[in-house]
């Protein structure tokens, strides 16, 4: 069924902000560009994209009589303190699995940040000391069954809300909300550039595009590291999205386009690229990245604005999916 029939439940203040960034554009000399701000979409929390996630998994939960959202992610999930927001709007209860995901040297990294903020909402934070892995965990199905036994009812959402059926409908919606902001700012945004990671950002936005008339690219930027991964799943939850919403074709391959080339060695550990860019962006617009997710896509967009693989006479829009809490992990690089 179209999107617009799928059931929402309002947790953003609305369309997310589309701002041209003059000084950007005009210190790389080529394409315009454009963010697109789900970095302010919502008063939850500071909200983010997994907020607009959420607001279609919701609904679902509370059919569900849910009374528990369980989820999973790093120390420095963005996500799970945006369960942890929503979960405490809605008087529900949050029990949050944080692994130890990067290995980063700051001993206050399973302190400040995201997870703070999270403890700070009252949810149940367990820390685990397994690493990065954006697949379905045992310590996550543990929880579950911990929730259960103790009486309640949890409503399970995996790492991002990514491999679940309804994950993909934030960001196919958005597509949407891109085309009816065209239309009120006259411009045509032929390139989207966008962090991929667990994969249903990216994964609905080509799901959502697919179904419009004027074709355009969709360029996720990895900042997983595990680059195999990541590009199936992106193409799994791109695909069961767009059937989701009644697309009524296959996804062409060529449709999916995940680049890797900025995400260094290893998720969450920034490169010299990645501090670059924060540096510049944040002096030039005073637009804050991170150096886990949007410091990698923008140092991406960047080169390909700099080398012309986006050419010169393009509209691109970033996607700024949030992310800054966790920057005061990363102290030691700003001093
Ligand atoms: C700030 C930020 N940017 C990008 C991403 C990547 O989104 P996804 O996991 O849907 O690929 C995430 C979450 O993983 C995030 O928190």
């Amino acid at each position: 069924m179209p999107i617009s029939d799928f059931e929402r439940y309002k947790l953003t203040y609305g369309p997310s902000p589309i701002e041209h960034l003059p000084r950007l554009t005009k210190h790389l000399g080529g394409a315009q560009i454009w963010a697109k701000r789900e970095d302010v979409n919502s008063g939850l929390a500071f909200g983010g994209n997994k907020t607009r996630k959420l607001e279609y998994l919701i609904p679902d939960a509370l059919a569900q009589g849910a009374d528990t959202l369980v989820s999973i992610g790093g120390y420095q999930s963005n996500h799970t303190r945006q369960v942890a927001a929503v979960a405490a709007k809605l008087g529900m209860k949050a029990v949050l699995v944080q692994e130890n995901w990067v290995d980063w040297p700051d001993a206050l990294n399973d302190r400040v940040g995201n997870i703070q903020l999270s403890r700070i909402m009252g949810a149940d934070v367990r820390l685990d000391s397994a690493g990065f892995d954006i697949g379905i965990r045992d310590s996550w199905k543990k929880a579950i069954a911990d929730v259960e036994a103790a009486g309640g009812k949890p409503y399970p959402i995996p790492a991002g809300a990514s491999e679940h059926k309804l994950g993909g409908l934030g960001f196919a919606n958005w597509a949407y909300e891109v085309q009816e902001q065209e239309r009120e700012l006259g411009v045509f945004f032929d390139t989207i550039i966008v962090c991929t990671v667990t994969g249903s950002t990216h994964a609905g936005m080509i799901a959502g595009f697919a179904g419009q008339d004027k074709p355009r690219r969709v360029i996720g930027i990895d900042a997983s590291a595990t680059i195999e991964k990541t590009r199936d799943q992106v193409a799994r939850i791109a695909r069961n999205t767009a059937e989701l919403i009644g697309l009524g074709r296959d996804l062409r391959d060529d449709e999916i386009t995940v680049l890797e080339g900025w995400a260094g060695d290893y998720y969450g550990i920034p490169v010299a690229s990645t501090l670059d860019a924060i540096h510049l962006v944040g002096s030039l617009e005073g637009m804050i990245t991170d150096t886990v997710y949007e410091g990698k896509s923008m140092a991406g967009l960047i080169d390909l604005v700099r080398e012309r693989e986006i050419p010169a006479t393009s509209n691109v829009l970033f996607a700024h999916l949030g992310g800054q809490l966790s920057l005061s992990a990363y102290s030691a690089l700003f001093r």
